[in-house]
């Protein structure tokens, strides 16, 4: 099985970056060496977690991290896009903590050794559970925590690190944490979301600033997800309710850092679920990025709704992996070339794509021949877009190996290598050797 391309696709050449993707929640455990996060305080809470599983372990990186290191340098891939996990590094008085410091400058001392760049993100959804006691993202002053742990943070990787991402996913921290509450804290309410949203893209910015001085020489940015909404007929109510979605979910995170204000939409929201916008925050908010970096898996199908304006609706009969997503991936060419007419972004890495099937593991072996036609496809709608100018430099598959999938626990894999969580015993699968067999047979 190996991965075709249009024969002058640019996707084939040794200047486009290929990695994997982690987040230190789902991997890392070892949480008896880090202060607790909201996470681990979700997971505590009886059915919040579909396996009821959470994150002690995961995949015991924390441990096997030299390990890990190896085989990623055996897939041959370029770049490695991986989590600091805050409360890992900094401890609940705001002083660092060295030890587990260190554990990240060494394994990224590692990869260094191996010439493997690494893509930092600084947010994966893990808050230390005493902001979350203060607040968490419902307080403004979360921001300027964030702002001096990413300057903790810089100080001490220092040139071991290629590119930096403020946050990941700030729609996923917003909406699915204070909004609608399946994610951590696991707060509902209308007048939350947008509150959660401004202050995590304070964060953003004001890491921007600490990043653009104090690691001028890093690609410094952030990692949005997009769900691009389509209508269920092209009536124009359901046109009108899909672009109200769109706005909602998808250019509310990108609009204010490439524009500077929030899409429209925000006028007609009531004043309550409005969020505190004070003097001089949009400038801090658009910042220059070096890079945005995009995470794609579906697209969203939507109808009018006269209560809420919008509703999604579930298709039948498409195709879709194991987690219920539907696959389509002209979704990700239309957005990417949208994305940059829209805000002309200087480059763009996908830093997430993947797909969830329930693999399962036959002599040794895992053919995850679905996995396998998902990437062919969604890396050719990468080209496709490529080819339309749109300057994407890198992609990222998501993920390098099965892992605790949030809300889902263990029962969604991602990975292109499996993971078997009793013995902790990792093995490539047949897209993780076809991403391989791509990486290393580039024209050179
Ligand atoms: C994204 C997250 C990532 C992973 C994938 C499947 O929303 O960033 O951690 O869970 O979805």
């Amino acid at each position: 099985m190996a991965f075709t391309f249009p024969k002058h696709s640019k996707m084939l050449s040794p200047a486009f970056t290929y990695g994997v993707a982690t987040a230190s929640f789902q991997i890392e455990g070892g949480i008896e060496h880090r202060a607790p996060c909201i996470w681990d305080t979700f997971c505590a809470k009886e059915g919040n977690i579909i396996d009821g599983s959470n994150g002690a372990i995961a995949c015991d990186h924390f441990n096997r991290w030299q390990e890990d290191v190896e085989l990623i340098s055996s897939l041959g891939v370029d770049a490695y896009r991986l989590s600091i996990s805050w409360p890992r590094v900094i401890k609940d008085d705001g002083t660092v903590n060295q030890e587990g410091m260190n554990f990240y400058v060494r394994l990224l001392d590692k990869l260094k050794e191996k010439s493997i760049k690494v893509f930092v993100t600084l947010y994966h959804w893990d808050l230390p559970q005493h902001l979350e006691n203060k607040g968490g993202w419902l307080n403004r002053d979360t921001a300027f925590k964030f702002q001096e742990y990413a300057a903790h943070v810089v100080k001490a990787l220092g040139d071991r690190v290629y590119a930096y991402a403020t946050l990941n996913e700030p729609f996923c921290s917003a909406y699915l944490g204070y909004e609608i509450g399946v994610h951590a804290p696991g707060l509902v309410g209308k007048e939350n979301g947008r509150k959660a949203a401004h202050h995590l893209l304070l964060a953003h910015g004001l890491a921007m600033k600490v990043l653009a001085k104090e690691s001028p020489n890093t690609l410094n940015g952030i990692v949005l997800n997009f769900t691009p909404g389509y209508p269920l007929t092209d009536s124009d109510e359901n046109i009108k309710a899909t672009a109200m979605a769109n706005e909602y979910h998808n250019y509310w995170y990108a609009k204010p850092i490439f524009d500077g204000e929030y899409p429209a939409l925000i006028e007609t929201l009531p004043k309550a679920h409005q969020p505190d916008i004070f003097d001089g925050d949009m400038a801090i908010i658009s910042h220059p990025v070096d890079f945005l970096g995009v995470n794609f898996y579906t697209r969203a199908v939507y109808e009018a709704d006269e209560q809420e304006g919008f509703k999604e609706v579930q298709l039948p009969n498409v195709e879709r992996t194991d987690i219920g997503w539907e696959v389509y991936p002209q979704a990700f060419t239309d957005l990417l070339v949208d994305l940059n007419e829209r805000y002309q972004p200087p480059a763009i890495f996908i830093t997430e794509n993947g797909a969830s099937i329930d693999d399962e593991i036959e002599d040794g072996n895992i053919n995850d021949e679905r996995r396998v036609s998902y990437y062919q496809r969604h890396l050719n709608a990468v080209n496709d877009a490529i080819e339309q100018g749109v300057p994407v430099q890198g992609y990222f598959a998501w993920s390098l190996m099965d892992n605790f999938e949030w809300a889902e626990g263990y029962l969604k894999r991602f990975g292109i290598v499996y993971v078997d969580y009793k013995t902790q015993q990792r093995t490539i699968k047949q897209s993780g050797l076809a991403y391989r067999q791509l990486v290393m047979g580039r024209h050179k």
